[in-house]
């Protein structure tokens, strides 16, 4: 029906749902997402969302390189380019990584749309209904959204302070009635866990992968944002030949700009190319010339430097804040970089139930079970973020969440 301007004001339901694939059933819509729809109500101070501090974005230098490479490379910036990405960019990241000892080519990396494409991607190329994805308990949630609606199956292994338990992996496998597509690993700064997996742990999962002759993914988008501490061998250095490394300037630059990139042996980088022509063509040439205009000129570096001193600042804030006002009973863990710490609060808080009563405090948080794959726990854990929020708001939001735990756990 259409109303006298000619806007439509009325549709008829047709019945849409019954007639999507079966995999959509799966599909949910992130616990996060939603949750920040409740969290974004003004007073809120958020521990809930993962989201970079705002103030810190280099506004002012990606105004200058837009406006470089549109007066230089205007019209190749907005052209269809290459599926595999900016060569100038890969070429850079390729240098950049071997810091790290990744030595590739710049062959062996694909840009995408955010690491959350790669994940996409990875569930396109490997996961056939039902096949099972190791990974540990808790895991990142977006990573669980992109695999759900291939219909994968989730093997889980738990974690303690140096990330994923490799120790029981073996038995795992053993009883497994299927190979696992691959094993799913966040070594630094693990989202939302906070955790880092030691380097003997690396070393571990590397032997198990080899011995069961399993992919590894190994996701790494905090890797850069460490406070203190020695880096760690990345995984993709141990067993170059199974791993695929992802990483991101999301964290780093800043997530508006939608730019990852994949790092893997050349067959498959040709297979995710093929994945993502059927997707989206191409990452858009303009923000992969203005993000290597940026790194180029060595202002990425800069910048990441900047955000290591305010989040090593914001981290402490939050720990010295949980120290003060939190009841005895309550843990947490100490992320030497990264976005995040968890929580583990007393047996007597589901942390489900309790977000009611935090949020009528005006303190928001994401509960632990949002980030178990398919099944039980968390119910007494939350993830909450130190980087978006100041000092002054993290010790008040800590304070808030401290009296209203001390309330429930009195009763009230
Ligand atoms: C572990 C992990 N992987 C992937 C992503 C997605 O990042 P991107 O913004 O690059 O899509 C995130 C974002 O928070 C993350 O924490």
């Amino acid at each position: 029906m259409t109303g006298k301007d000619g806007m439509i004001t009325h549709v008829e339901d047709i019945g849409w749902e019954a007639r999507l694939a079966a995999r959509a059933r799966r599909m949910q819509s992130s616990v996060i997402r939603e949750l920040l729809k409740l969290t974004s109500q003004p007073d809120i101070i958020s521990f809930a969302g993962g989201l970079p501090a705002p103030e810190l974005f280099p506004v002012r230098e990606v105004q200058e390189a837009c406006q470089y490479i549109l007066q230089n490379h205007g019209p190749a910036a907005l052209q269809y380019s290459p599926t595999e990405g900016f060569q100038p960019l890969k070429q850079w990241l390729a240098e950049t990584m071997s810091k790290y000892g990744i030595w590739v080519e710049h062959e062996n990396i694909m840009m995408v749309n955010g690491s959350q494409q790669a994940l996409d991607l990875i569930g396109k190329l490997f996961v056939d209904p039902n096949a099972c994805i190791v990974c540990s308990r808790p895991t990142y949630l977006g990573a669980i959204q992109a695999w759900d609606s291939y219909e994968a199956q989730y093997c889980t292994v738990p974690m303690d302070e140096d990330g994923m338990i490799t120790e029981g992996l073996p038995a795992m496998l053993d009883q497994s009635k299927q190979r696992p597509r691959f094993l799913y690993v966040l070594p630094n700064f693990h989202n939302p866990a906070g955790t880092t997996l030691s380097l003997e742990r690396r070393k571990e999962l590397v032997e198990v992968a080899r011995r069961y002759d399993l992919v590894i993914v190994e996701d790494d988008p905090y890797g850069e944002l460490r406070f203190e501490g020695q880096d760690l061998t990345p995984i993709f250095r141990l067993a170059p030949e199974r791993t695929i490394y992802l990483s991101t300037f999301s964290k780093t630059l800043a997530p508006g700009f939608r730019l990852a990139w994949v790092v893997a042996p050349k067959p498959i980088i040709s297979r995710l190319v093929q994945a993502k022509q059927g997707a989206d063509l191409n990452t858009g040439a303009f923000i992969q010339m203005v993000a290597n205009d940026i790194c180029q000129r060595g202002i990425l570096r800069q910048h990441v430097r900047r955000l290591r001193g305010v989040y090593r600042s914001r981290r402490d804030a939050m720990l010295d804040a949980l120290h003060e006002h939190m009841p005895s009973g309550v843990s947490w863990t100490v992320p030497q970089g990264g976005l995040f710490l968890w929580v583990r609060t007393s047996d007597r808080v589901d942390t489900r139930e309790f977000l009611k009563k935090s949020i009528a405090a005006k303190v928001a948080y994401v509960p632990g079970f949002a980030f178990y794959p398919g099944e039980q726990g968390g119910e007494h854990s939350m993830r909450m973020n130190f980087s978006y929020s100041d000092e002054e708001t993290i010790n008040e939001g800590i304070y808030r969440l401290g009296v209203a735990m001390k309330q429930e756990l009195a009763g009230g």
